[in-house]
């Protein structure tokens, strides 16, 4: 698709946070990319009241990073303007892929998820307990709303053995590390939000975390992201590293069953997997709102979302 193909350059709305106005690395990249396409990316706060969202061709969302303190305003912002102008991905993948609920729709279907035992938000859990009529003896706990593992913490029976600030539906409460009784995690997550409690999964600390990046349901590249010396949470902003990977048959065969679930082809989708056996991953999360999509890793990656992206302008 050349640029002298479209009727005219399109202006496409790169949806960032007020903290990151000028976006991140990765989507500059897209943004270069995309440049060679007759589009135009251009920085928009997703709750910035100046932005003028209809007068854009498109609006793409990529680091809204915190859309997890204010879920209610992100979703009714998505459809806001999605009634006036197309949004990748769309506003009901919003709602729904923005709270880890969704992996029961996935484990429902078939779809090997991490085991996950699930608690409503206000209720009580006996954490000791659960952990015994799991056969658990390391978990995790996490809130259904989160991103960049706010919230999250490696816990046994008596104590957390590595945790950070909870950060979750609009409230903060600092939990310093090792130092509070699991359970008071626990209790400080669900007076907040829902929460999963799952077996902590010891390869995390060796492999790492999978990514398969996808473009319009096809595999763009996969990257694997390890966590640092004593830590087990693999973003970068917990000291994590990122690494080119390779998506052997099983990684592969899981995220096509997990992509089959959904309903359309999403523009650009992470599927994320553990690895406790390798021939077996698990879905830890299918990410389809503002996911890091590691353009760095793979020179050719951010031309093929700007080709999808350019694609999609001209069939409106
Ligand atoms: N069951 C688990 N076993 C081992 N590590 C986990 C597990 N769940 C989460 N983690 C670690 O915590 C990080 C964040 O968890 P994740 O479910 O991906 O939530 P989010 O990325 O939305 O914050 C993961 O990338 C991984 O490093
Ligand atoms: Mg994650």
């Amino acid at each position: 698709m050349s640029t002298a193909a479209r009727p005219r350059a399109a202006r496409v709305a790169f949806v960032t946070c007020a903290t990151l106005p000028a976006l991140v690395a990765d989507d500059l990249l897209l943004g270069d990319a995309a440049r060679a396409h007759g589009i135009e990316a251009v920085p928009c706060v997703w709750d910035d009241p100046a932005v003028e969202w209809e007068t854009f061709d498109g609006c793409l969302v990529r680091s809204a990073w915190d859309y997890h303190l204010r879920r209610d305003a992100f979703t009714t912002w998505s459809r806001e303007v999605a009634a006036a102008i197309p949004l990748w991905n769309g506003p009901d993948v919003i709602a729904w892929n923005t709270d880890k609920r969704y992996l029961r729709d996935f484990a429902a279907a078939g779809v090997p998820v991490v085991p996950t035992a699930w608690a409503a938000r206000g209720a009580s859990l006996d954490l000791a307990a659960l952990l015994a009529d799991h056969g658990w003896e390391e978990a995790i706990v996490k809130p259904a709303v989160g991103i960049g593992s706010s919230g999250i913490s490696r816990v046994r029976d008596g104590g957390v053995v590595a945790g950070g600030a909870i950060v979750s539906g609009g409230g903060a409460i600092s939990v310093p590390r090792g130092a509070v009784a699991a359970q008071t995690a626990l209790d400080a997550l669900l007076a907040q939000d829902d929460v999963l409690v799952q077996p902590f999964a010891p390869s995390v600390l060796e492999r790492g975390e999978l990514s398969l990046i996808f473009f319009e349901g096809v595999l763009s590249h996969a990257i694997r992201k390890r966590p640092s010396d004593g830590d087990f949470r693999v973003q970068a902003g917990w000291g994590g590293t990122i690494e080119p990977a390779r998506a052997g048959p099983a990684a592969r065969g899981v995220a096509a069953q997990a992509l089959a679930q959904l309903d359309g082809t999403p523009l650009y989708a992470r599927v994320d997997l553990l690895e406790e056996d390798v021939d077996a991953p698990w879905l830890i999360e299918l990410e389809l709102v503002d996911p890091v999509l590691y353009f760095g890793e793979d020179p050719a990656a951010a031309g093929r979302l700007a080709l999808a992206l350019a694609r999609r302008l001209d069939a409106r």
